[in-house]
């Protein structure tokens, strides 16, 4: 092979590719390095099943967890043994039903390391949130997070309930740092990430981002350069706010792209959401909120108490509440709540789980309401806008009495 000669050597690169492809791989060991902050290092793999343009392969594991890689991860492959040309893949699937697998290009079926179809568009970001406390927020935001895992949805919480934030106990993750950490330099937002069941991220909030209008431009600049990074990792990004009409809940749900409101047939949380509502039109929201409601007795029960909030939504605020669905009572939450088991992947099988599925599957069907401006970067922004707005009309008001 003449190296300077370009077209043999393209040549020689396409006969190796198209022998790799005929002969048999199954059974093969290879070794994989994925292009990833995140990930990094080399793991040992096994050809598990050969399509014509996709390898089927083991989901690697390391110090006995899965490396469950994104879709979309761009990874080196090399053969453990034998002298076979390494090559450039990607990604293309993963499942965590029955055997826990990845699917990668086949040699020859990717350009330049990357899908040629790769969609460039930025990860949604939801807020969920409720008016009154206790009614299973954290629970939802979790357990739909998993179903979004689940159907292929790349999904990262960030926790900002500044009050009682404990999605890490939830999930039973070990939560060292958050955006505290990052906003003051101590840590990037690869080691405040902490990696979760089925490939879940959470972001622990802290106290990072109460502060933001406070914060200094080098400051800031790195929350910037944090979630940009997150919306290349993340399709859809939960915010798992408190509750209640304080700023430190309105001011997520104004910068997010979608608000999804839990109520529960209990009056209180019915009045307590309305009144949330209520806030959120007066600062001109004028779509984009769903709900679910939780902890249900019968799915008609459910359907009313949506009825009652979506008419006087309707009808006094003229903001309209989609529905998204209910979540029955279920011991079995309760359950995996007290056991830290997030309930939807130990019960899967469950009718409830089916319940988290339909919701998340309706979220992914339904249209964004801002286009073209969702994702972290806008959001980020838009928090700070939010945040300097509330705190000049607060100085105003206190000024004029
Ligand atoms: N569908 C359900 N059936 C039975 N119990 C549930 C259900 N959903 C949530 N719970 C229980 O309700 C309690 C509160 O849930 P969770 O912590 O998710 O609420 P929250 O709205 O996030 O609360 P907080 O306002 O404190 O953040 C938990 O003990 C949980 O087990
Ligand atoms: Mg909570």
């Amino acid at each position: 092979m003449e190296i300077n000669n370009k077209g043999n050597l393209r040549l020689t690169k396409y006969f190796l590719r198209e022998n790799l492809y005929m002969e048999n791989m199954e059974s093969t060991f290879l070794k994989i390095k994925p292009h990833s902050k995140l990930y990094k290092g080399e793991f040992i793999t096994r050809v598990l099943s050969q399509g014509k343009k996709s390898w089927v392969i083991a989901m690697p594991e390391a110090k006995g967890k899965f490396i469950p890689l994104p879709v979309g991860t761009v990874v080196e492959v090399s053969f453990l043994h034998g002298h076979r040309a390494p090559f450039q893949s990607e990604i293309v699937a993963r499942s965590f039903d029955g055997g826990r697998n990845l699917t990668i290009a086949a040699p020859g079926a990717i350009s330049r390391g990357g899908r040629e179809d790769k969609p460039a568009s930025a990860s949604r970001v939801i807020a969920m949130s409720s008016g009154k406390g206790g009614v299973g927020k954290s629970t939802a935001t979790v357990n739909v997070a998993l179903a979004l895992q689940s159907l292929g949805k790349r999904t990262c919480i960030i926790d900002v309930d500044l009050g009682t934030a404990n999605i890490d106990i939830l999930l039973q993750l070990k939560a060292p740092y958050n955006l505290f950490h990052l906003v003051n330099g101590q840590k990037e937002i690869e080691e405040i990430i902490v990696h979760g069941p089925q490939g879940l991220m959470l972001v622990p909030g802290g106290s990072g981002l109460d502060e933001l209008a406070n914060l200094k431009d080098w400051q800031f600049s790195r929350l910037i350069t944090a979630f940009n990074k997150l919306d290349s990792l993340a399709d859809y990004l939960l915010l798992d706010t408190g509750s209640g009409v304080s700023r430190n809940v309105t001011n997520f749900l104004l910068a997010a792209d979608e608000i999804v409101l839990i109520a529960t047939p209990d009056p209180h949380a019915i009045v307590d959401v309305y009144s949330l509502i209520k806030v959120l039109a007066n600062y001109e929201v004028k779509s984009g909120i769903k709900l679910i409601v939780n902890k249900a007795e019968k799915e008609k029960e459910a359907y009313h108490v949506w009825d009652t909030i979506s008419f006087a939504s309707r009808q006094f605020l003229h903001l309209p509440v989609e529905y998204l669905g209910a979540i029955p009572f279920c011991d079995a939450i309760a359950h995996s709540v007290k056991n830290q088991e997030p309930f939807f992947l130990y019960n899967r099988q469950h009718y409830v789980a089916e319940k988290f599925l339909k919701i998340s599957e309706l979220l992914i069907g339904a249209v964004p309401v801002v286009k073209g401006n969702a994702g972290m970067l806008p959001f980020i922004h838009k928090l700070k806008k939010v945040i300097t707005f509330m705190n000049l009309r607060d100085t105003m008001r206190n000024k004029n009495g």
